[in-house]
């Protein structure tokens, strides 16, 4: 019978040693069909093995959120820099023009808004996100909502079908409610139901004591959300601690799009993410790039 203390006193999570990935750079996706494993290697850097996904999906919920106004001059010029990009299929449709060729991780449940309760969600449709040629289908999942936990998962679970009916990844998306508390216990037991119940990958939010556990303990590639706009210093190092506690990239908006200077932004962060550079150099990365652009 479950109970909500076995996972108090886990203790035994290897850190340090690499979990084996087996013929695939990504862990747990060794067993993967080759549609999975082709659409990771596009959404990933095989070099990196890491990738920087650009989220610009807030207005789902949000409506025109600061930043995405007008996605047409805000984002469109950001999305060659990225490696992914993470957007509704409204915005698909309407603002990025096909050209551009970026794997899509397709906003992939929808339901509720700001205005009401969040995580009332249902899926999308398969075959649009078929014909959309999405790379991975991006459910939310809202471990521990009172309301929604059970419905979300159900939608994660059904997802997951999909990515063996169709070789598109499943990308679980980790909602934390106002109530909880974005520990790494918390993080862990989300990210963990994710994996176990058929994500390919899980989206998440670092937390600076413990992330390496929670990347441990998960079995598939974690990528760090960056959530409410931070001063850019402190959204690379963020990122840099993430990366460096075993998270495989970020899936970042607002600290890109609302940025001062969003282009120099996400290349700031690229060289984080693919290079290792430090937060202190990526922050003077930064401040040259804006330096120039404003030449
Ligand atoms: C939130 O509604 C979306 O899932 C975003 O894609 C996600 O939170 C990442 O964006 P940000 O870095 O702004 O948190």
């Amino acid at each position: 019978m479950a109970d909500n203390e076995g996972n108090i006193e886990a203790k035994n999570y290897g850190i340090g040693i690499a979990q084996k990935c087996g013929s695939f750079f990504l862990k747990g996706n060794s067993h993967a069909d080759w549609g999975v494993q082709n659409r990771l290697a596009r959404i990933f850097n095989p070099k990196s093995g890491n990738t920087v996904m650009l989220a610009f999906d807030h207005g789902y919920i949000m409506g025109p959120t600061s930043g995405l106004e007008r996605m047409d001059l805000s984002i469109v010029p950001l999305i060659k820099y990225a490696d992914c990009i993470m957007c509704s299929r409204g915005t698909l449709r309407s603002v990025v023009p096909p050209e551009m060729n970026k794997p899509v991780a397709l906003r992939f449940s929808a339901g509720s808004t700001i205005l009401t309760e969040l995580n009332n969600e249902c899926l999308a449709g398969i075959e649009d996100a078929i014909k959309l040629d999405a790379a991975a289908l991006a459910p939310m999942v809202a471990i521990g909502d009172p309301n929604f936990e059970a419905l979300t998962i159900r939608n994660l679970a059904q997802c997951a079908d999909f990515t063996s009916r169709y070789g598109i990844p499943t990308l679980g998306v980790t909602a934390v409610g106002k109530n909880l508390v974005r520990d790494a216990r918390y993080l862990g037991l989300a990210t963990r139901v994710c994996a176990e119940n058929g994500a390919t990958f899980v989206k998440t939010y670092y937390c600076d004591e413990g992330f390496e556990k929670v990347v441990a303990a998960c079995p598939v590639p974690i990528v760090i959300a960056g959530g409410k706009k931070l001063p850019e210093a402190d959204a690379l190092e963020l990122a840099y601690k993430a990366i460096n506690s075993g998270a495989r990239g970020v899936d970042m908006g607002r600290n890109i799009f609302q940025s001062e200077n969003p282009v120099a932004m996400i290349q700031a962060v690229k060289a984080v993410v693919h290079k290792g550079l430090s937060a202190k150099d990526a922050y003077q990365m930064y401040c040259d790039l804006a330096k120039k652009a404003s030449k």
